[in-house]
């Protein structure tokens, strides 16, 4: 049985692409059912159209600065599309504690760059002028924290001499897609997840991992 996932996005959208092409192996563990953006504009969801997936704008802009009515409407949205799971792919809102708690354990975040490392925006030049040789993308459940929950999934790319923002994006990029619909097949199947000390874990671990341990 595919879980069905929900996919806020406020722009691009290729994770969204991502996850959307991934789903349609009929062995994937998950569907994706709605996506929601907060902008009309967003391109991806044309990407959702195009796949034949509910797509619904909720616009913050119409609930002014009340941030709670705002993710009252996406939430009651997930619930009346019978989402199990929420991928937040490129979702430039910050949440309250309200939807973060709603969804505890079940909402994933996409991040360019191997966090704790830079957390927050512009995250490509930043590792750029910090001179790291290594940076990559994550993709970690979603707590109150911006950018701090467990991490489910990392890659890692070389800092290349002559990058550029545009060229290092890039190349993280290619991973941000590899590893977002491997995440959430794992949460989705049940092999990861939140463990009890509120960090990510695997809940069914490879044979041999508990004697390397
Ligand atoms: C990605 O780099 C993602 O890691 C970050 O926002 C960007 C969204 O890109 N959270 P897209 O909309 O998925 O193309």
């Amino acid at each position: 049985m595919k879980r069905p996932v929900g996919v806020l996005i406020s722009g691009r959208g290729s994770n969204l692409g991502a996850l959307l092409a991934a789903a349609r192996a009929p062995d994937y563990p998950a569907r994706i059912a709605l996506v929601l953006s907060n902008r009309a504009d967003a391109p991806g969801l044309a990407l959702a159209a195009d796949a034949g997936v509910p797509a619904r704008v909720i616009a913050h802009r119409e609930f002014g600065a009340d941030r709670a009515a705002h993710e009252a409407a996406l939430d009651g949205a997930l619930r009346a599309a019978g989402v199990e799971i929420v991928c937040l792919a490129g979702y430039m809102r910050r949440l309250t504690p309200f939807l973060v708690g709603a969804w505890a354990g079940r909402m994933l975040n996409i991040h360019p760059s191997l966090l704790p490392a830079f957390p927050g925006l512009e995250t490509h030049a930043r590792a750029l002028a910090a001179g790291v040789r290594l940076h990559g993308c994550t993709v970690h459940l979603v707590t109150e924290g911006v950018d701090e929950g467990p991490i489910l999934a990392q890659a890692a790319v070389p800092v290349l001499p002559g990058d550029t923002e545009a060229t290092l994006a890039a190349r993280v990029l290619a991973q941000e897609h590899r590893i977002y619909p491997a995440a959430l097949a794992a949460l989705a199947s049940g092999v990861a997840g939140p463990a009890a000390d509120g960090a990510a874990a695997l809940a069914n671990p490879l044979p041999g991992a508990a004697s390397a341990a």
